[in-house]
């Protein structure tokens, strides 16, 4: 039986000031959230002693939108493994599309991200989808595939969560259909070649398409951009079914 597992990525949202007040609406609203689910927010990197100290006790885990391949050293501007785990993280991102873009991040450097991730113990959740243009050209299996294989090479895949997000899904509000999303996620499963693997969909995802997209039987998760900034949304998504 697969763990469903819900994450907010807050992306770069929410000073300490807001996520203060985040914390206060989100917590009472997931109380009774059934416990077959997972539910991880990756806030960005400075809230994430103000969220552990609000939400504690609250069944909620932390994920980093990021982390280095090295423990230390000079690379201004990143996070190491280190770092998160003495906040108490116990996930995160690596190749997620927008660092991919922005940044120029490529396959193998997010590769060795999940690789030392996993090495100190937290569990990296590895994005995955393809372009507009890529989904056009009949590419996106092709596309997918590869970010599997370079991705997690070396990476136990027992330890890991692959989020499939569409890039062209990404904060549009244009949700991949369910059946597709699900079709996408089954085959993401037998590439990670663990049919135990927790393998999530990202993209517009909000309270009116979770509940379909959870019942599909390939979907075990979401990971949600600009829904989760909201408390009542976020726990509406969280409290699906
Ligand atoms: O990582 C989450 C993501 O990229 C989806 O963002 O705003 O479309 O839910 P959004």
């Amino acid at each position: 039986m697969r763990k469903a597992v819900i994450a907010g990525n807050w992306k770069m949202h929410m000073t300490c000031a807001e996520t203060r007040v985040f914390a206060a609406t989100f917590r009472p609203l997931i109380a009774d959230s059934p416990d077959d689910r997972e539910v991880v927010i990756a806030p960005p990197f400075t809230s994430i002693p103000t969220l552990c100290r609000h939400l504690e006790g609250a069944g909620v885990k932390f994920a980093g939108q990021n982390v280095h391949w090295e423990d230390q050293g000079a690379y201004t501007g990143m996070i190491s493994a280190p770092m998160l785990l003495e906040h108490g993280v116990s996930y995160a991102i690596v190749g997620h599309s927008e660092p991919r873009k922005y940044y120029s991040e490529s396959d193998e450097q997010i590769n060795l991200r999940a690789r030392n991730a996993q090495r100190h113990g937290l569990i990296p959740i590895l994005c995955v989808g393809e372009s507009l243009d890529q989904r056009e050209s009949n590419e996106t299996e092709r596309v997918i595939h590869r970010q599997i294989e370079q991705g997690l090479e070396d990476v136990d895949p027992t330890q890991v969560v692959v989020a499939y997000e569409p890039i062209w899904a990404i904060g549009t509000g244009k949700t991949c259909a369910a059946e597709e999303a699900n079709r996408i996620c089954g085959l993401i499963r037998g590439w990670v070649g663990n049919p135990g693997v927790t393998v999530q969909y990202g993209g517009s995802v909000n309270p009116a398409t979770i509940d379909d997209l959870m019942a599909q039987s390939d979907i075990d998760g979401v990971l949600v951009g600009g829904a989760s900034l909201d408390p009542v949304s976020f726990a509406r998504i969280v409290n699906y079914g």
